[in-house]
């Protein structure tokens, strides 16, 4: 008799999900995953098993196998397979190992997600303070097809609206792009506290949460269950989950499923992160001297007036005050047609002039 729980229609089994006979064949829409990244981490149970996370390569890579190929047989064609796994600093390269593995088994490549753990001082990654690497701040997420016909994604699933909104109509009917292979999902304060009851390895609820909102599927299956982050996120989106841990921490699971949430982390391009830090300090020195308050409004050419809007959106999906900026484009709506500060227009020519 196989011993499972099922706590709002997300089913995990204690078992090994090197056979995965509970579920039928093609009837997972969307998987997400982190092994075991085989580094010698803990992964202890409530009976006091340990698990051994640190095989013979062999051996690990014989196990994944094993794994994934139950995946190729419960995954729909249309389905989609997230695999989360990063490079452990004296073993580069594993990750992409793991991924062929994967692939060998009859998936297909579609592309890799960055997933940075870790900006604008939000979020844990482990500080080396060694001299000999730099600190690593991010994991691959693969993402594999099981037949590159008929898989589904939506990337507006998780889209973003255009900053420069003459795109639309242009490029798209309405207000939304995809947000692109780059994402920022900082760790929870909570993972801490986690780590200490003895499970290293949880990812964000809102990463697998993401996965499964761009594959649009309906039931989700994690074959690595954890702490149970992925049904914590297929419960949220109200999905059919399946999940399998072989050294399970029930109360644990129980509770991550059933209350884990999360506050969502705006999703920002990358490039528009930078061009927004990059305006802010070309722009903060001329606002300080020139006194805004006094003045009335900036001649910005149009592509400028784009970047500025680019700044406010970006600042605004950060909840990021920045007192002289909000001012600032205060003045600027409602002052549009009082372009008459010739002062002001020189200090700025002058100084796009020199930095140019
Ligand atoms: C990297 S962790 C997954 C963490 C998960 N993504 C989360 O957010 O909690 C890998 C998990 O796989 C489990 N595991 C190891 N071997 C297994 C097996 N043969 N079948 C099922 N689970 C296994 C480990 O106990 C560990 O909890």
């Amino acid at each position: 008799m196989v011993d499972y729980d099922v706590f709002d229609n997300q089913t995990v089994y204690y078992k090994s999900s090197e056979n995965m006979s509970e579920i039928k064949d093609n009837s997972i829409d969307v998987i997400v995953s982190s092994p075991p990244y085989n580094r010698n981490k803990l992964y202890s149970d409530d009976r006091g098993g340990i698990y051994n996370d640190k095989k013979p390569q062999e051996e690990y890579f014989r196990f994944l196998t094993t794994v994934w190929r139950e995946c190729y047989r419960v995954l729909n064609p249309r389905g989609v397979f997230f695999l989360n796994i990063g490079d452990a600093a004296p073993d580069q390269g594993i990750s992409e190992n793991v991924a062929q593995l994967a692939v060998k088994t009859g998936f297909h490549r579609l592309q890799t997600i960055i997933w940075i753990k870790s900006f604008l001082g939000k979020g844990h990654f482990t500080p080396s303070g060694g001299s000999r690497r730099l600190n690593n701040l991010w994991e691959s997420i693969f993402v594999l097809v099981k037949d590159r016909k008929k898989y589904h994604i939506n990337p507006k699933a998780i889209g973003i609206p255009y900053a420069d909104k003459s795109n639309i109509g242009r490029y798209a009917n309405e207000d939304l792009r995809d947000a692109g292979n780059v994402w920022l999902v900082p760790y929870s304060k909570t993972t801490g506290a986690t780590i200490k009851k003895g499970h290293e390895a949880p990812f964000p609820v809102e990463l697998p949460y993401k996965c499964i909102k761009l594959a649009e599927g309906e039931t989700v299956l994690d074959p690595f269950v954890g702490i149970g982050s992925t049904l914590a996120a297929s419960r949220l989106l109200k999905k059919k989950g399946f999940g399998y841990e072989k050294f399970p921490r029930k109360e644990l699971i129980k509770k991550r499923i059933l209350e884990g949430s999360f506050k969502e982390t705006p999703s920002i391009l990358l490039p528009h992160l930078e061009l927004a830090i990059n305006i802010l300090s070309r722009y903060s020195s001329i606002i300080e001297y020139s006194q805004l308050h006094d003045e009335e409004f900036f001649k910005f050419s149009h592509k400028e007036k784009i970047q500025l809007n680019i700044l406010k959106d970006t600042l605004n999906q950060l909840n990021l005050r920045i007192p002289f900026l909000e001012e600032y484009f205060l003045q600027w709506d409602h002052n549009r047609e009082k372009l008459k500060s010739k002062k002001r227009i020189e200090v700025l020519t002058k100084f796009l002039d020199e930095s140019k």
